[in-house]
């Protein structure tokens, strides 16, 4: 039987932050885990439309428990400020969805001088990982979701001497590198968490093609010929919000989903949500290291595993 949205068990009582919860699949995810009982942090940078996207969800589900989380992941003063505010509301955080994403845009930078999709896509999300463990340690079972994407078959593993492409930029270079860094990420994480004999349990997910604002906002940024065609196509064929969603909610929420486990679409793209093998350089631990030195010493955000709120 595949598994749907509706195979998410009771989530009463657990507090859940979503990243990138106004639009696409992180508002998909917003709801169904609200429509479940758990309090959700919508975390999310355009606040006319988180203040919108939280009206829908408010509407869909009565009496679900929705905060806003103002939060720029090109910045990390924003990510300190989200992540202050996060524990001094929440002690204890048993769900992290590092959602928020953007796919082969122009050459741009963080406020801190990142390439953006670097950024954004991993820098952000491990900075802001980092920042929540402690609540995430306080929980009897986190579980953190990192999105990755078929880009990370073409993405490179990060090379510290150059990490924002300078000098050989490519949209789709740059959106593979930090798609596989998403990747290298939840499996660093899961290990560690494993290592220090916590609960918690890192999982990474592909959501396959699912029509979203991304190829939108991709072509509209950059005009590129491929990213034109990739819109068109999405909204062709593309998976709807829901089904695209649907890999971070088993991941998120399924009991017997495994730390260190890649969800996606059965049909890579497309179609309910499995367990894949993962392969090749995707195990690479020598990539793994190399990221999670690097991403310590570029964001000064370490992981003490040890800490507890
Ligand atoms: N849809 C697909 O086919 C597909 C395929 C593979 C992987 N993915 C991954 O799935 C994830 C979700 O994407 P989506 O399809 O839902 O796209 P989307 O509709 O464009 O949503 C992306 C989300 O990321 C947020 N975001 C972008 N920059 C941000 C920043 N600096 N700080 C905070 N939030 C920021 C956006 O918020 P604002 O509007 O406020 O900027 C938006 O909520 C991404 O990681 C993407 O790489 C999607």
């Amino acid at each position: 039987m595949p598994w749907t949205a509706a195979d998410i068990p009771d989530q009463s009582g657990r507090v859940a932050v979503v990243t990138g919860a106004n639009g696409g699949l992180g508002l998909e995810v917003a709801r169904e885990l609200a429509g479940k009982g758990a309090l959700v942090v919508m975390a999310a940078r355009d606040q006319a439309k988180a203040a919108a996207a939280r009206e829908t969800v408010a509407s869909q589900v009565p009496g679900a428990a929705l905060e806003l989380q103002p939060l720029d992941l090109a910045s990390l003063a924003s990510v300190r400020q989200a992540a202050a505010a996060i524990l001094a509301g929440h002690p204890r955080v048993d769900i992290l969805v590092n959602n928020a994403g953007l796919m082969a845009i122009d050459e741009r930078r963080t406020e801190d001088g990142f390439e953006m999709q670097l950024g954004v896509n991993h820098l952000g999300h491990f900075a802001l990982s980092g920042l929540l463990l402690p609540a995430l340690l306080a929980s009897d079972g986190a579980r953190v979701v990192s999105v990755t994407s078929t880009g990370r078959h073409f993405g490179r593993p990060i090379d510290p001497a150059n990490p924002n492409l300078e000098g050989h930029y490519d949209p789709w270079r740059a959106y593979g590198q930090s798609k596989l860094a998403d990747l290298h990420f939840a499996l660093e994480l899961d290990r560690r968490f494993r290592t220090a004999a916590t609960p918690a349990r890192s999982i990474v997910v592909h959501p396959g093609f699912a029509s979203t604002d991304l190829q939108a906002r991709s072509a509209r940024e950059s005009g590129g010929r491929s990213q034109r065609f990739f819109h068109a196509m999405v909204r062709r064929v593309g998976m709807t919000p829901a089904q695209g969603a649907l890999p971070l909610l088993r991941a998120a929420t399924d009991p017997r989903a495994a730390g260190g486990a890649l969800y996606t679409p059965r049909w890579v793209n497309w179609g309910p949500p499995v367990r894949r093998p993962l392969v090749g350089r995707s195990r690479s631990r020598e990539a793994m290291t190399t990221l999670w030195e690097f991403s310590e010493r570029e964001t000064g955000i370490g992981f003490d595993l040890t800490a507890r709120a």
